[in-house]
Formats: C-alpha cells, sequence, structure tokens
C-alpha cells in the first residue's frame, strides 16, 4: 500500500530535471565515485565515531544513496524540529521503506520548546533575527550536540554552490562550532549534477524541490522561490542574504 497521504503534483521545476547529456553523465559517474572513496576513506579513519547529518534534502538523500550503496555502516541521524512539513516525514517513510534503514531522530528538549513558546509565542521567529536564532538554537543546534556526542566526525550534504556563506568550501575542514571533523563530500557538486545523480539512480527526493523549494528547512522558515533567485533565497526569506544560517555551519 502506498501510505503517503499526500497528492503529487505534477512536476514543475526544471532545475530537478537536468539534461542528461553524455558530459553530465560522465561527470556525475566521476564524482560519485570520488564521493563513494571519500566515504569509504572516512568510515576506515573514523570507524563509530562518524556520523551523517541527513536531512533529507536533494543533496542528502543523494550522498544516503551513494552511502548505502557503498554498504557503508555509517550511522545516519535527522534533527527533527517538530517544524519541518509533511512531505519531508513523507519523504523519511519513503526512504525508510525504500532502504530498509531506520533514521536516528534527536528531537527539541520538550522543556525547552515549552518555554520558548511561552515567552514568545508560537511563531516568535518572523519577530526578529535574535528571536529566530534562539528558536534554531532550541530545536536544532542543542540537539545536533547531542547528536554529535561521542563522535569525531560528522558528514554533510552542504556545496559550495548553494549559497555566497558556502563559498570556498572544502570536502574536510574543522567545524569551527563543534571542533570536530566536518566532511562534506559533495562539496564541489553542481545543482544539475545532484540532480542527474538523482534521476540516474532513481532515488526518492521531497515533492517540494518540484514545486520550486531547492532548499528545505522548517516549513514556516521556508518558502518557494522565483527563477533566477539564490537557490537559499526561500530560507528565512524576511532576513538578510549574509546572515542566512541557522548555527549548523558557521564560518571560522
Ligand atoms: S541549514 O543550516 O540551512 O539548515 P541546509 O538545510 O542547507 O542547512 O542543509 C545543509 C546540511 O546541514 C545538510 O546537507 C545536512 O547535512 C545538515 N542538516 C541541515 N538540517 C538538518 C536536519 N534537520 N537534520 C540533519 N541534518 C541537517
Ligand atoms: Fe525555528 Fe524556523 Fe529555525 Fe526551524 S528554521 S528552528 S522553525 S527558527
Amino acid at each position: 500500500m502506498n501510505s503517503n497521504p499526500l497528492p503529487s503534483p505534477p512536476a514543475r521545476n526544471p532545475a530537478t530535471r537536468p539534461a542528461l547529456t553524455d558530459a553530465l553523465r560522465a561527470a556525475v559517474a566521476e564524482k560519485a565515485a570520488a564521493a563513494r572513496d571519500f566515504l569509504i576513506a572516512a568510515a576506515a579513519e573514523f570507524g563509530e565515531a562518524l556520523t551523517f547529518a541527513n536531512s533529507l534534502g536533494a543533496e542528502d538523500v543523494a550522498l544516503t544513496d551513494i552511502l548505502l550503496a557503498a554498504r557503508l555502516p555509517i550511522d545516519i541521524f535527522l534533527l527533527d524540529t517538530g517544524r519541518l512539513p509533511a512531505e519531508t516525514h513523507a519523504l523519511l517513510a519513503e526512504l525508510e521503506a525504500r532502504y530498509h534503514i531506520r533514521l536516528q531522530f534527536f528531537f527539541p528538549e520538550a522543556a525547552a520548546v515549552e518555554n520558548y513558546v511561552r515567552a514568545h509565542g508560537i511563531n516568535a521567529f518572523y519577530d526578529s533575527a535574535e528571536l529566530r536564532r534562539a528558536c534554531c538554537r532550541v530545536r536544532k543546534l542543542e540537539p545536533l550536540q547531542r547528536a554529535l556526542a561521542g563522535k569525531k566526525a560528522w558528514i554533510t550534504g552542504l556545496r559550495a554552490a548553494q549559497s555566497p556563506t558556502r563559498d570556498g568550501l572544502a570536502r574536510r575542514e574543522t567545524d569551527a562550532n563543534t571542533g570536530l571533523v566536518k566532511l562534506n563530500p559533495l562539496a564541489d557538486w553542481s545543482e544539475a549534477e545532484t540532480w542527474a545523480y538523482i534521476r540516474l539512480h532513481d532515488v526518492p527526493f521531497n515533492a517540494l524541490h518540484e514545486r520550486f523549494y531547492p532548499s528545505i528547512g522548517c516549513a514556516p522558515c521556508t518558502r518557494a522561490i522565483s527563477l533566477g533567485e539564490d537557490l537559499r533565497a526561500g530560507r528565512w526569506w524576511w532576513e538578510a542574504p549574509e546572515g542566512k544560517e541557522c548555527g549548523l555551519h558557521v564560518k571560522p
């Protein structure tokens, strides 16, 4: 039975369907092999002290497929902020069924959410940048600390081309936030390469991507973008572009 209760709208966003030319296929095959080898080396280096932060975005589902195809025993975790879109949960169920896996969930501390909402209101993140960051601290950063406890390195789906705040992103860096090694196997991938991988390997993806949501976070803080807009323009759209990070990824 298809347990996904959400209707599937017709595909629209052309960025999710790049023309699969020979050149693009060759580039994707080469980069996917490089990402796989990078992950194999990371698994050998860090063992159980390695984990993968999976937001279920396009990059993360591609990485999930690469990692599971290589049968690497790397933990995968999701920070469920309590405000994720229904489409993200629908995708989660689809991925778990497709790959026979169970992601590790980290939820925010109930008392911290209650205190924040009682003090400031249910959607207080719209009121000021300070309250927005405070919400991200409670719903994402504190759970991230728990997800990374005892780990030496974490894997992300970050790409340099996603945003000016990610310019110059390296595949391996020391995370200014946590002090851990941060591994970004897709750092040099383009949006077209990411989508070509997804299409060529028939990887399940978030239905919102086809509705012009290239970057997906919490439902109230994410909206669709217009053609030609920055890929992260729909995230915290009411804030200035240079401040648009939730604190999971900060530059030193
Ligand atoms: S964010 O900092 O603005 O939220 P973005 O959505 O671009 O980040 O995702 C970048 C990477 O951060 C993802 O590829 C993933 O590795 C990690 N990440 C972001 N959100 C989550 C989440 N809710 N759970 C797990 N990892 C996440
Ligand atoms: Fe809160 Fe929005 Fe940050 Fe999600 S993205 S944790 S709802 S401020």
